[in-house]
This record gives C-alpha cells, sequence and structure tokens, in this order.
C-alpha cells in the first residue's frame, strides 16, 4: 500500500536542509583552495557571477522538477520530460551513489582531526611535530579510515532512517544554527589576527590581469558542486516542498547562504595564513594542505583562543559533511523507495550497506593497496579516491547539469515551469521571463563550456 508521503514540515526546516546539503567540504575544503589557486580576487567575482547566472536558475529548476513530481529524481524527471528522462535520473542516482562513497571518508578524517585536537588541546600540541606526517600516517592506516568511514556512514544512515521531516530537517535545524554559531566564532577571532587585512584584499581586490580562461570554467564547475547540483539531490529534497512553500525564495536563500559560508571560510583560512610569514609559500601544494596539514599546527601558535577554537573548527567540518552525507544518501533511498516500492527502513540500511562496500574502496586508496591505490583511468589521477572524484567533478555532474537545464528549459512547457515558480508566494523581484531565458540559453551553454573543456583535458576535481 503506497505510504502517505513526508515532507517537510516548515519552509525554515526545508531551506536549512537543502543548505545544508549544499554547505559542504566544498564550501570549507575545495573553495578556498580553488580561490587560493586561482589568486583570489577575480576569480571570486567571476564565481558569484556564475552562481548567480547558472547556479539559482538551475536550482530553482531542480526544485521545481521535484515538487511538480512528487517523486525521487528518477520518477520526477520522467513525469516531468518524458520516460527516456528517467535515465537522467538514474544517472543523477548513480552519482549521487559514488560521491558519497567517497566524500564520507574525507568526513572521516574531520573525526580524527577532532580527536587529535582535543587531545592537543588537553596535553599540549607536541613541539615539533610534523602535521604533514599525522597527515600521512592517518591516511594510510587502513584499519583507522575503516573505521573513521565505517562511524560517519552509521552517522549518516541513522538519520536517513528516519525519514525527512524527524531525521533530516530535524537534524539540519539543529545542527544548521551550531554550525553558523562555530563559523562566526572564528570569524571574528580570524579578523582579530594580523593576516586578515591582507587575507580580505586578496580575496576581495580583484585583478583581472591574474585571471586564466581555465579559472573561469573552474568557478562554473565548482558552483554546481558547491550548490549540490546537476544530480537530482535538489529534485529529491524538492518533491518534499508543499505547495504553499515558494520555490524562488527558498532557492535564492540556499544560494545566499552557500556562497556566504563559503566566503567566510576563505577568509578566516587566509587569515590565519597571511599571520604567519612564510606559510603562505607552504601551503600551495594541495587541497588537503591547507585543511588537515597547515591549519592543525596554527591553532596552537597563533589563532587567539585556539584551543578551544581548533576543536571547534574540525566539529563544524563534521557537521557540514553530515548535512551533505545525508542528503546524498536520501538521493539514493528515496530512488529505491519510489521506484522499487522497499519501506524506508530497509531502503535505508540497504542502501547504505551497499555504498559502504564502495566506501571501503575510497578509504583503501591511500594505503598500500593493489588496485585501490594505483589504479590510474584518467592521467595524473591515481588510486580508487582520485579516479571516483575526477569521474563525478569532470563527467557526472556537468551532464547531468545540461541534461537538467535541458528538460526545464527545453522539454517542459512553459506552462508547467510557470505555474511552479509563479505558485503565488513568489518574491516581487522575481521575472520568469529572466529566468526562462537564463534557464533555455545562458546555463546550457555554460555548462557546454565545461563540458567541452573537459573534453579538452580542463580538469575540475
Ligand atoms: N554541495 C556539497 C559540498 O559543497 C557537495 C555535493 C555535491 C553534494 N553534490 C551533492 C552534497 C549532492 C549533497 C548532495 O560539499
Amino acid at each position: 500500500m503506497p505510504q502517505q508521503r513526508d515532507h517537510w514540515n516548515s519552509n525554515i526546516g526545508f531551506v536549512l536542509a537543502a543548505t545544508g546539503s549544499a554547505i559542504g567540504l566544498g564550501n570549507l575544503w575545495k573553495f578556498p583552495f580553488i580561490t587560493w589557486e586561482n589568486n583570489g580576487g577575480a576569480f571570486v567575482l567571476v564565481y558569484l557571477v556564475c552562481i548567480a547566472a547558472v547556479g539559482l536558475p538551475i536550482m530553482m529548476a531542480e526544485l521545481l522538477i521535484g515538487r511538480r513530481g512528487q517523486k525521487s529524481a528518477v520518477g520526477a524527471l520522467k513525469d516531468a520530460a518524458g520516460p527516456a528522462w528517467g535515465l537522467v535520473g538514474g544517472w543523477g542516482v548513480t552519482c549521487g551513489f559514488i560521491l558519497l562513497s567517497y566524500y564520507t571518508v574525507i568526513a572521516g578524517w574531520s573525526l580524527y582531526y577532532f580527536a587529535r585536537t582535543m587531545e592537543w588541546s588537553f596535553s599540549g600540541f607536541p613541539a615539533g611535530l610534523a602535521t604533514g606526517d599525522v597527515f600521512t600516517g592517518q591516511v594510510g592506516n587502513a584499519g583507522l579510515q575503516l573505521a573513521l568511514s565505517l562511524g560517519f556512514s552509521l552517522g549518516t544512515v541513522a538519520v536517513v532512517y528516519f525519514g525527512v521531516s524527524k531525521g533530516i530537517e530535524r537534524i539540519a535545524r539543529t545542527f544548521l544554527p551550531i554550525l553558523f554559531g562555530i563559523l562566526i566564532l572564528l570569524l571574528v577571532s580570524a579578523l582579530g589576527m594580523s593576516g586578515s587585512g591582507e587575507a580580505l584584499r586578496f580575496i576581495f581586490r580583484p585583478s583581472f590581469a591574474e585571471l586564466e580562461a581555465d579559472s573561469v570554467l573552474e568557478a562554473l564547475g565548482h558552483s554546481f558542486f558547491t550548490l549540490s547540483l546537476g544530480m537530482g539531490a535538489m529534485i529529491t529534497y524538492g518533491s518534499y516542498i508543499a505547495r504553499h512553500h515558494s520555490i524562488v525564495k527558498a532557492s535564492a536563500m540556499i544560494v545566499a547562504l552557500d556562497t556566504l559560508i563559503a566566503l567566510i571560510a576563505t577568509v578566516i583560512m587566509f587569515s590565519v595564513i597571511f599571520s604567519v610569514a612564510g606559510m603562505s609559500e607552504q601551503v600551495g601544494g594541495s587541497t588537503v594542505g591547507m585543511l588537515f596539514i597547515s591549519l592543525p599546527e596554527l591553532f596552537y601558535s597563533e589563532v587567539p583562543f585556539g584551543v578551544l577554537l581548533g576543536p571547534l573548527f574540525y566539529v563544524l567540518v563534521a557537521l557540514a559533511a553530515l548535512t551533505s552525507t545525508i542528503s546524498l544518501l536520501e538521493v539514493v533511498v528515496s530512488y529505491v523507495i519510489d521506484e522499487h516500492g522497499v519501506a524506508r527502513h530497509r531502503a535505508t540500511i540497504g542502501s547504505g550497506i551497499a555504498v559502504f562496500v564502495f566506501t571501503i574502496f575510497a578509504a583503501l586508496s591511500f594505503t598500500d593497496t593493489p588496485f585501490l591505490s594505483t589504479l590510474a583511468v584518467f592521467a595524473n589521477k591515481t588510486g580508487w579516491f582520485e579516479t571516483a572524484d575526477h569521474f563525478v567533478s569532470n563527467w557526472m555532474l556537468p551532464t547531468g547539469g545540461f541534461a537538467i537545464t535541458i528538460a526545464a528549459g527545453w522539454i517542459m512547457s512553459r506552462k508547467a515551469t510557470e505555474s511552479e515558480l509563479l505558485d503565488g508566494n513568489q518574491p516581487d523581484w522575481f521575472n520568469y521571463g529572466v529566468w526562462r531565458f537564463f534557464i533555455r540559453f545562458v546555463a546550457p551553454a555554460a555548462v557546454a563550456a565545461i563540458i567541452i573543456a573537459v573534453l579538452f583535458g580542463v580538469d575540475f576535481s
């Protein structure tokens, strides 16, 4: 017997859940790093344009497809655009599955660093400890990696098990305010540091001479990842929205909050880095470098109240990651529920186990495990983890996103999209014609440019 579909209890609960999905490692880990690599200022400006011109219209498109269909990504796309579009939904579910499998591994690292910083806060940061070795030591330890990612997976399953309003929404309503609070504490502390002026100039003063064509594409590619677009996550969350809530207002809030948090995280990290002489030369190496190698040490040498803020920072990373992993698992679970008629509890546990098998592969990618640590499909990408990340960021999200713009802009009727966006609750500033222009022309052209760049070897992972 079909059960009554669960819905978000409140608009704010939904906005927080979707914002929780969007805010994640992309904001705390990837964005600061690519801003760094692309020399700040001008890149940030380009990123803001991409978010507004491409991210926001696609966010509205995904949410409206979901709400209209009241089904998971597969069913909702079939309803919206025709039976063949179920394949695009299936592509998205697969993407969610793969992304979740390795995202959990990085999330697990935040648990490890929380434990270590607690230890250092209580017994002192050991003089001369090389944080680079701490990092390689933990990623190379198979037992530890499996335990951390199992712990994180269990947490994710536990939330999704309780469903949309009692699980996901409740967690978002509790955790996001905590996340904002921690971020503000960190921001206040960072702004008081000697490097904050230089950090703000680096981030907000554009110098277009340093902008390269690849940077534009990187900003565009990242706007998909950070907003959880291109794979049906927002279609899924949209399918739980009630009719009397405005999709346009919700989209604007989600997009604005995600962007704000990414910028705040960047200000925090750069203020710390610029406060230390010579640090800016050392950070260059890698994404993990900033979050898990440079920062831990600096909490104990530079950051005011670092003893407190260090562990809190890793709590922040873990919370941000958890509200993203639950949304990734929900993409898979809602598909199993809606398309295969499985009850939520069984669907959650089954999907959780299936994903975890692949999490094992990702977790062992940095240990000396034949195949998992040596696999080389794409140039410069070694191991299961990097291969999966490359495939998702470069191939799956852009192609999925492109298909969604076509579905919403060209296949669905004007009447169908208009009635969802002009739902009687839309804000005054919203103009349907402008949205339609962006979703039909601007967004697909921009996404097509990413796909073409990938074909020519540009790397977004
Ligand atoms: N937006 C997430 C982040 O910035 C990552 C992500 C991409 C995601 N697609 C998703 C999260 C789908 C949940 C669902 O970290």
